[in-house]
């Protein structure tokens, strides 16, 4: 499955991801453009390092124009014909007219177990309201912030020594082991939507299939 990944930043997620795909663990993902909406952005020098097309659209240049930027990076993903749309990090709120050009819809790693801490610095929020679960989720992306269906979802504890700053550090890998198995799935069909709900086809508990859970660590029901 052709895909475009878009990120607004240093490209954590995205490193990991390619990794992921350079170790053989995701077979179907044909990882064909990386875009920034930011100049410089630490993703754009990590796709060039993969050999990936390496784009950049600024969003700066469409204040208040959010349907001439998605068209614009639409236009400018065109060539690459992709399929399924991957948000590593990409730092803008995205609606139809982009969301209705991948038949495989849009994928994207938000860094709280949602639909607790939608949007921006979740960890602060997080330590100040005092939870002591926290997470990630990777989810399909509709036209609203951070509420599309799950596709699946890694915990921490919170620690009382956490600031912001150790919990979004412990929040990362967890991005960086659920991310790239979400997008595994998704390019190779095994993630169908029952109403919101994401299954995972092929998916044998009983038969023990590793790392093949929608939730990290797995879990006794
Ligand atoms: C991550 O925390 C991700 O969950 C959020 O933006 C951050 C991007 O980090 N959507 P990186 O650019 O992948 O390192």
């Amino acid at each position: 499955m052709k895909v475009a990944v878009l990120c607004s930043g240093r490209g954590s997620n995205l490193k990991a991801l390619l990794e992921a795909r350079a170790r053989g663990e995701l077979p179907h993902a044909d990882f064909r453009a990386v875009l920034s909406d930011q100049e410089g952005a630490g993703a754009l020098d990590t796709a060039r390092m993969h050999g990936i097309d390496a784009l950049t659209v600024l969003s700066s240049g469409f204040r208040g124009d959010r349907t001439g930027f998605e068209r614009a990076l639409l236009e400018t993903l065109a060539p690459y014909s992709a399929e399924l749309a991957v948000l590593a990090g990409f730092q803008r709120v995205l609606g139809r007219t982009f969301l209705d050009a991948f038949p495989a819809g849009v994928v994207n790693i938000h860094p709280a177990l949602l639909p607790a801490f939608p949007g921006h610095m979740v960890w602060s929020k997080e330590t100040a309201y005092g939870v002591k679960l926290a997470g990630a989720t990777a989810h399909f992306v509709d036209e609203g912030v951070d509420s599309g269906p799950v596709i699946c979802q890694g915990a921490v504890p919170v620690l009382e020594t956490d600031g912001p700053d150790e919990l979004s550090a412990r929040i990362l890998k967890v991005e960086h082991r659920i991310f790239p198995a979400a997008v595994g799935w998704v390019t190779s069909g095994r993630v169908s939507l029952s109403g919101r709900t994401a299954l995972l086809r092929g998916f044998s508990p009983s038969e023990g299939e590793e790392g093949a859970s929608l939730v990290w660590p797995p879990l006794d029901a």
